[in-house]
């Protein structure tokens, strides 16, 4: 019988212990964390993941603002736009909600955060850090699948992890974050992508498989080893005339005939979803904290 990872109610738990730190905080004279988010047009998926990172801010009792800017913005008028933040010594951490239009340069948007902003952890500092196992802020959703991992006690030491996926969101940190000499790491990784050719054979051998190539149901039961941990990263939106809002999600696992296999598995949603926002909102309250970048103002 298999364990469902409930991230909804991990993410819960963990709003609650980052509220009370909050309150304490404050008392202590500290400033409520303020974290700020640039939404660039209005594509559907990206107005609900800021809708819901707005809505865990006040949860946890941080300060969000949302700047919303039309998709004729110019590259320069973001750059100018996020240098503003940088500036302000109210803002704590900046997201850039992605995708962004195709006429402006993801990377160069990226990298013009300051990296002691850069909550969701993708300026290559960050990233560079991360690497060679220096304290930064790390990319929200690996973060968020160790976190699960620690919190359902599941052993990464020594067993056999293979991330399907080698995107600089998830995948590529998330080999290196398990392959880590710490103690939820340490575990040997293999990462697949659309050139493995044996993939099924990689997968079927695998104790631990992070299932992150954002192809809806991808990964089968004839791909699981019995007794493995399955971690679905997949958030693919379809139509679907069953739910109230017109779409449903899928992960990226058949879940119905992986789950029978599995020792512990990720539904979607509610596996690791929540606990992306969850890292978000810690990388904040470390941000506004100076915990990680010391001294820098
Ligand atoms: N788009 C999809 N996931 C993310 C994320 O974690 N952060 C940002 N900024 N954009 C995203």
């Amino acid at each position: 019988m298999f364990q469902l990872i409930d991230g909804k109610a991990t993410s819960t738990t963990i709003k609650d212990e980052i509220a009370e730190e909050v309150i304490q905080l404050v008392k202590n004279g500290g400033k409520v964390p303020h974290l700020a988010a640039i939404l660039v047009g209005h594509d559907g998926a990206s107005e609900t993941y800021v809708a819901s990172k707005e809505r865990s801010c006040s949860k946890v009792g941080f300060i969000s603002t949302v700047i919303r800017l039309e998709d004729s913005i110019t590259e320069t008028e973001l750059l100018e736009k996020v240098n503003e933040i940088n500036k302000d010594p109210d803002i704590d951490g900046l997201i850039v909600q992605l995708p962004l239009p195709k006429h402006i340069n993801e990377q160069k948007v990226i990298e013009a955060i300051l990296p002691e902003k850069d909550v969701d952890g993708f300026h290559p500092v960050n990233v560079g850090k991360m690497v060679i196992g220096l304290p930064g802020f790390i990319s929200a959703t690996p973060a968020g699948i160790l976190e699960l991992l620690k919190r359902y006690r599941i052993k990464t030491s020594g067993k056999s992890c293979v991330v399907i996926g080698r995107s600089n969101i998830v995948g590529k940190p998330m080999s290196i974050l398990l392959s880590q000499k710490t103690e939820f790491g340490n575990a040997t990784v293999t990462l697949c992508h659309s050139r493995t050719p044996n993939l099924k054979e990689v997968c079927a051998q695998a104790d631990i498989i992070i299932a992150a190539l954002g192809k809806a149901e991808f990964l089968t039961a004839d791909m699981v080893k019995e007794g493995a941990v399955v971690i679905d990263v997949g958030i693919t939106r379809v139509k679907s005339e069953k739910t109230k809002s017109g779409w449903k999600l899928l992960g990226d696992v058949k879940f119905d005939e992986v789950a029978p296999k599995c020792s512990y598995i990720t539904p979607v949603p509610g596996g690791v979803g929540p606990m992306t926002i969850v890292s978000l909102l810690r990388n904040t309250l470390l941000a506004s904290k100076k915990e990680i970048y010391k001294g820098i103002s």
